[in-house]
């Protein structure tokens, strides 16, 4: 029998909503993730403190950057994990305020470690196309490109606006629980 115990996977929420559509379907991931075998772990970014970052590119001069915050705890997690599970609703087109400040924090050159990390995409929205979602499916997808990084899957969950609302979708919760499960299966990393 396959030991997959190794992988670790860690569910980032840019959501503010507690319990919302975002938070659910990353969770669904994480379920599909854990019964492959992962060991699973989940931050939620409104309950930290993340600054933004000040372009005063301390990182780039020391390797240090000028923020003494969460996201020092939250980097090592990121580091620690094989797997990512990037989600955030959409707000006026594109990720929320939160999940911003999050990736602008990448800037720092020692995030060219994150080369080789693999990444599911996660992302609800009240519109019912998946046009709605393709500035913020484009800024993800070209950033992991950029620091060379694997995208697994995108979960897009349109026509979803009330907390919850995603739990109808019962095709989606089922293709969510199906990429965390086959992220784990198919990963070379365990
Ligand atoms: C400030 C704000 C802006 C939003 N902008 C959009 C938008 O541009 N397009 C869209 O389809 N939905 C938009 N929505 C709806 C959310 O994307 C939707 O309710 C989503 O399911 C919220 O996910 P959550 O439950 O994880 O917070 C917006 C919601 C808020 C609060």
């Amino acid at each position: 029998m396959i030991n997959f115990s190794n992988s670790q996977v860690l569910g980032i929420i840019g959501s503010p909503r507690q319990s919302g559509n975002t938070e659910i379907l990353v969770d669904e991931v994480l379920s599909g993730a854990e019964g492959a075998g992962a060991i699973v772990k989940k931050v939620i970014l409104n309950k930290l403190k993340i600054n933004p970052c000040q372009a005063c590119n301390s990182c780039y001069k020391t390797g240090k950057c000028m923020h003494d915050d969460d996201m020092l705890e939250l980097l090592k997690k990121m580091e620690e994990c094989d797997i990512w599970v990037l989600g955030t609703p959409i707000y006026w087109w594109g990720p929320t305020a939160q999940f911003k400040l999050f990736l602008d924090r990448w800037y720092c050159p020692k995030h060219q470690d994150f080369k080789g990390k693999r990444v599911i995409l996660v992302i609800p929205f009240e519109g019912g196309h998946p046009k709605y979602a393709r500035h913020t499916v484009g800024i993800l997808t070209d950033v992991l490109d950029y620091l060379n990084m694997e995208l697994i899957d995108t979960i897009l969950a349109p026509g979803v606006g009330s907390r919850g609302a995603v739990r109808e979708k019962k095709n989606i919760m089922k293709k969510a629980f199906e990429v965390g499960q086959k992220a784990i299966k198919m990963s070379g990393t365990t």
